[in-house]
């Protein structure tokens, strides 16, 4: 079905369709690039072309750095009160919770999710996120230390880090936004922000917002542009004093060699190949669902998707054969705007073929197919759909049990026995989520305590809240977002001392 069968609210259409080129946020004005050049996105669900945005590079996002820059020292945020910060931040929650509408189908349009997750998940945890955020604005205290000298008094501050670099992906592309601008606005820092190139749309109506909310000019810039280019410039720009990355973990890594050289402060949110471990005295009315929303959330393309699963040898082949029942069934692919529908399609046509290409990879080293294994046809041929694909039998060594594969794609092994599950769910580079499935409380807390893993989800699965700590063990990245643990990616101490004798 083509977008324009569906009733768009005319706000987003005329964002979306309007012809006018969607300018960079540099300096509180929306601009140009210097270069002129401009770049399409795409509706995943059709192939359409959605609007061109102009391209940062690196003059750009020197000029975007220079805004943050004059805003962190000389500009009035750098004097404002932390109520005053927490009004503005309030202020954009309530803009974003005004335009939820508009935000839900930008993003379904730009992203392909499906409306009523956009709807459901992503717009209003980015509200929530903000508010909660704004509440921290007047609550980072500092410390007095009892030191031991006489007559010296010696107090501890949490300044902000300064200008603050953020790249993001294009899997949650407004939440993601929210995570990074929450803390770093709360704490005082002034902000570039790169969205992805495959998805910038739902930024630049955010910008719209903060420019209406009336953040001083520079405190936030955003500015849409290529990894290689506006990525790279923006984490090795040398006045730039943090960058915070989500995404792959491989340019996770470069990233932290891109920051070396100024010794900028580095926070990174990963990849994953969780484990999700379900025990034979499970509940199957909640597990079985959850096995698959733990997977096909966004269609896979979450960092903590569930894509291992490991079903105990006793319930395998009932649970499995539920599981692909439930894919089978309960699944409903489509555009992301027919509000039926529960799976989109793929970001892009790039992400779709590297996940049919782990799909042959998979059945080259012997997997087997329970349901799905290949591209959707039919009505869905032109986007980048791909089926739910339940893989069974799979080995811990294959590649698709050891790589992150961002699709609705999941590796099922059946296991024996507690320990040696816990071992293998340990035998990966990554460590950003696990889930656990049992009924016993016991074996809950042990296995949860076990896990190498950054978040771990008892009889539930991807639970998300603006005050609880997410980030990775091992390769699956450095720092914490969200709750009071943030704020440490965007704060640095100063100690005072005052000899008062
Ligand atoms: P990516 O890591 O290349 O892109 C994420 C962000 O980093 C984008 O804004 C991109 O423009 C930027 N970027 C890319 N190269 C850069 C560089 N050299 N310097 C600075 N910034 C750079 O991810 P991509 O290519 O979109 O997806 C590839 C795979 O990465 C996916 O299949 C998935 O496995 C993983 N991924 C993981 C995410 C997560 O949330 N953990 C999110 C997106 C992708
Ligand atoms: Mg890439």
């Amino acid at each position: 079905m083509e977008t324009t069968a569906f009733q768009l609210n005319p706000r987003t259409a005329d964002f979306v369709k309007s012809k006018t080129i969607k300018k960079l946020f540099i300096g509180g004005q929306f601009v140009e690039a210097v270069s002129g050049k401009t770049f399409p996105t795409y509706n995943p669900a059709t192939g359409e072309i959605l609007a061109y945005v102009a391209e940062a590079e690196q003059e750009d996002i020197n000029r975007a750095v220079v805004a943050a820059r004059d805003a962190f020292e000389d500009g009035p945020w750098s004097r404002m009160l932390p109520q005053d910060r927490a009004r503005l931040i309030y202020t954009l929650a309530d803009l974003i919770e005004r335009d939820a509408d508009v935000f839900a189908e930008i993003e379904t349009l730009d992203n392909g999710k499906p409306i009523r997750e956009a709807k459901h998940v992503d717009v209003p945890l980015t509200v929530e996120h903000f508010r909660y955020y704004a509440g921290w604005a007047t609550k980072i205290t500092g410390d007095v230390i009892p030191v031991n000298v006489p007559n010296l008094h010696n107090y501890v501050r949490r300044e902000p880090i300064g200008v603050v670099g953020q790249i993001i992906p294009w899997n949650f592309p407004l939440l993601m936004a929210a995570w990074k601008l929450g803390a770093a606005l709360a704490t005082g820092c002034t902000v570039v922000l790169k969205p992805a190139e495959q998805t910038p749309l739902s930024a630049l109506y955010l910008a719209k917002l903060i420019q209406e909310a009336g953040f001083p000019p520079g405190v936030v810039n955003i500015v849409p542009g290529f990894g290689e280019t506006a990525g790279k410039a923006l984490a090795t720009h040398t006045d730039v004093d943090k960058v915070a990355f989500t995404g792959s973990t491989e340019v996770g890594k470069l990233i932290m060699n891109y920051a070396a050289d100024s010794l900028k402060r580095v926070s990174l949110e990963l990849g994953g190949k969780s484990p999700n471990i379900v025990f034979p005295d499970a509940d199957f009315s909640r597990a079985v669902p959850g096995a698959m929303q733990a997977i096909f959330f966004n269609q896979g393309q979450v960092c903590s998707a569930g894509s291992r699963l490991y079903i105990h040898k006793s319930v395998y082949d009932n649970a499995l054969a539920d599981m692909v029942s439930y894919a089978d069934k309960k699944v409903r692919q489509g555009n992301g705007l027919d509000p039926k529908t529960t799976m989109g399609p793929l970001v892009t046509g790039e992400q779709l073929n590297r996940v049919t290409g782990y799909i042959e990879k998979g059945l080259e080293q012997g997997a087997k197919v329970a349901t799905g294994g290949a591209r959707a046809d039919g009505d869905l041929a032109n986007g980048y759909f791909v089926r739910p694909t339940v893989f069974y039998d799979v080995q811990d060594e294959m590649t698709i049990a050891q790589e992150e594969i961002f699709g609705p794609v999941v590796a099922a092994m059946p296991f024996d026995d507690i320990d040696d599950v816990i071992k293998r769910a340990n035998l990966t580079t990554y460590g950003l989520a696990a889930g656990v499935w049992t009924q016993n409380m016991s074996t809950a807390f042990n296995v949860a305590h076990k896990l190498k893993a950054g978040s771990v989800w008892i009889n539930c699965y991807n639970m998300f809240d603006a005050a609880s700590p997410f980030g990775g063990f091992k390769q699956s990245g450095i720092g914490r977002e969200m709750g009071e643990y943030a704020l440490e990616n965007y704060t640095q101490i100063k100690s005072v001392w005052l000899n008062y004798n």
